[in-house]
């Protein structure tokens, strides 16, 4: 087996927590991490970032805007490629064209979307344990690099399994497991239940990454307590808010305040009231997103317009963004359009 290798990107299993930096990733996440949001992400203090999930099949038959989803540049490191899929032959396939530029590949078994789960892919396969184990076993014989995967309690029809098949995955050798505290039939709602992650990390011996209602420094610093976990994964909350990871950091006394660009390139940062802080400290994400857009996929209207909203959210006279961006002429324009928003607390 080559997929022995271990990675400088995963490191070992922790024990229980005792306030040590653990590292933060930014959860894989279809229509928000694009290139530049990883990027920016990563500088927002992310240590580990994945790509939005791409449907192995489509990569296998070399279809254009699923590659353009796996884009990646040289500065992204570690590159880890999300795929998900029914097919285990597609699914090697694919991973074995990723493998050459990917540090690592991950495998998504947790998404709870019809259109996802009606072809037994994502969470749908945690109700297939057998073939879910096989599929990823074959892929760890094919690819030279490390293979890990995310997945879901279980799916919520029967008793949750995600235990059982972390174990039988750390078997076969996937070398790293992310588990999103809730099962297929719950999707998003309810509270995600850190009490299964935290048998999950202890009944393993490679890494398990905790995943699920982590939004600011005290929920990260409970659901690190509580589960002991490698690292935790943040999803919803760094959507528009890629400032989560330095906040969790900064809160956890694991980096210093002063030592963000946002609040060390500020005249008067600590003068500056919360609303104050919120425009400075998105406005400085803003226009970093817009360079680091243009400095490796270009400028993308609809990614753009995408992180307008999310970045102008719950700011006081946001209503006003949707409308500010239809009026530009060109998406430069918008670009500006939006840091000038920011720039100008009302
Ligand atoms: C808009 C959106 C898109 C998502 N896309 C993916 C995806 O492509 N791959 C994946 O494994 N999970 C995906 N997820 C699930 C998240 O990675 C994460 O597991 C989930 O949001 C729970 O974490 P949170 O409570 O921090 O949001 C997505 C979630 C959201 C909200």
């Amino acid at each position: 087996m080559i997929g022995d290798e271990m990675s400088e990107f995963i490191g070992s299993k922790r024990g229980a927590w005792d306030g040590e930096p653990r590292p933060l990733h930014l959860a894989p996440m279809s229509g928000v991490t694009d290139l530049p949001y990883r990027l920016l992400a990563k500088e927002c203090g992310a240590d580990i970032t994945i790509t939005e999930f791409t449907n192995s099949t489509a990569l296998t038959r070399e279809a254009a805007t699923s590659w353009r989803r796996m884009e990646t540049h040289e500065t992204e490191v570690p590159f880890i490629p999300q795929i998900f899929g029914g097919d285990p032959g597609d699914m090697a396939t694919a991973a074995e064209m990723l493998a050459p530029a990917a540090d690592i590949i991950d495998l998504n078994f947790g998404c709870p979307a019809p259109k996802v789960t009606n072809i037994c892919a994502g969470a749908a396969l945690m109700g297939e344990p057998d073939r879910l184990v096989s599929m990823v076993e074959t892929i760890v014989e094919r690819v030279d690099v490390p293979v890990t995967a995310k997945m879901r309690l279980g799916t919520g029809q029967s008793a949750n399994n995600s235990t059982e098949i972390c174990k039988r995955l750390e078997s076969v050798g996937a070398q790293r497991l992310c588990i999103h505290g809730r099962t297929l039939k719950q999707r998003y709602s309810g509270e995600a239940d850190w009490s299964s992650i935290k048998q999950a990390v202890e009944e393993v011996e490679v890494p398990v990454v905790a995943n699920g209602d982590v939004v600011d420094a005290s929920s990260a610093k409970a659901c690190l307590t509580h589960t002991g976990a490698s690292g935790l994964m943040i999803g919803r909350g760094a959507i528009g808010r890629p400032t989560v990871f330095s906040d969790i950091k900064v809160g956890l006394g694991w980096m210093e305040l002063d030592r963000l660009p946002w609040v060390a390139n500020h005249d008067d940062w600590h003068g500056l009231s919360e609303a104050g802080q919120a425009f400075a400290s998105r406005k400085w994400c803003w226009d970093r997103y817009i360079h680091l857009s243009e400095a490796t996929i270009g400028l993308q209207g609809k990614w753009m317009q995408r992180h307008a909203i999310a970045f102008t959210k719950g700011l006081p006279g946001a209503k006003k963004v949707r409308t500010l961006m239809h009026e530009q002429a060109t998406i430069k324009d918008m670009a500006e359009a939006i840091s000038g928003f920011l720039a100008s607390p009302v």
